[in-house]
């Protein structure tokens, strides 16, 4: 695949300048790299989790490269928490226009072994935390003003996948959201997409999923960065997307439909 010199600096540096982005997940990883790379491009960030300690270093982090970063803390499955986190971002800034739903948790089990609490714990943080944040920004900023929510998917939500069932179902679940929120809300102003990322260098996702198969399913030779993810998501929240919403990227390389995975030569 070829690599852009500096991914970080293919769009225009103010795209979103006097906007504000609140990315839930935002203290570590992909999340991370996707309130920097829309910091870097004016935007004024907010980033939410259930730990304080690493929203306090990744803020640190992003104020050291000259970002300005709200934090607070909150379980997503709790409505009354993420409506706090909310009107907490709204005091701070005034505005909010951009929503990310990075949140997520995952680990690798199957049908059969994982327990019911297991799998309600992943419906409840990705699918029903992803309504919640949702909902709260609709209700306390979108609704009247308009704005970007794009929601993290999984590129396997549409397939059948093993050790991963909990998961495709809750991500099923919220590309379900994205389109329904899209139609609903576009006479609004408000456009609704996913990024579904594909298989991402440095992350505790493959992390653990290669672990749990003795590194047997990388997801195959095509491996993508936090960078990759974060400039899909910037696209979709800039004006060069102002038409479309409802749609779930794939950002993976053609990892998804590539159904039979036969290797192929190296040009040359
Ligand atoms: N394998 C199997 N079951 C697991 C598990 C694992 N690795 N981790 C958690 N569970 C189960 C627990 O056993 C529990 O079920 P039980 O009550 O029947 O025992 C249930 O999930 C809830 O566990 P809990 O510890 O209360 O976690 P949580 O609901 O607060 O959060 C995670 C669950 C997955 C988010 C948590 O493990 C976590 O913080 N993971 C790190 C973040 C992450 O997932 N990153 C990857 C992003 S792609």
């Amino acid at each position: 695949m070829v690599t852009a010199p500096d991914a970080s600096r293919v769009f225009q540096e103010d795209l979103l300048k006097e906007q504000v982005a609140f990315v839930t997940g935002g203290g570590t990883g992909i999340g991370k790299e996707i309130a920097r790379t829309l910091g870097r491009h004016g935007a004024r960030l907010a980033i939410a989790s259930r730990k304080r300690e690493s929203l306090e270093l990744a803020a640190r982090e992003l104020e050291s490269e000259g970002l300005e970063c709200f934090v607070d803390t909150c379980d997503v499955r709790e409505p009354e928490e993420v409506e706090r986190v909310v009107a907490g971002i709204l005091a701070h800034y005034g505005r909010l226009d951009v929503l990310v739903n990075n949140a997520a948790g995952n680990f690798p089990a199957s049908v059969r072994n994982i327990s019911y609490n297991g799998f309600k714990s992943i419906v409840g943080i990705d699918l029903i935390g992803t309504y919640n944040v949702t909902k709260a920004v609709f209700e306390a900023r979108l609704k009247d003003h308009g704005g970007k929510v794009v929601n993290i998917s999984a590129p396997f939500s549409g397939m059948g996948v093993a050790l991963q069932a909990h998961v495709a179902a809750a991500k099923m679940g919220v590309d379900a959201l994205t389109r329904s929120c899209a139609v609903e809300w576009a006479p609004l102003g408000i456009r609704v997409n996913g990024v579904a990322p594909g298989q991402v260098a440095d992350t505790e996702g493959v992390a653990r999923f290669e672990a749990a198969t003795g590194g047997a399913a990388t997801g195959g030779p095509i491996v993508g960065t936090k960078q990759d993810i974060a400039n899909a998501v910037l696209f979709l929240v800039s004006d060069a997307a102002r038409f479309v919403s409802g749609q779930v990227f794939s950002v993976d390389g053609a990892a998804s439909i590539d159904m039979l995975k036969i290797p192929v030569e190296p040009p040359g």
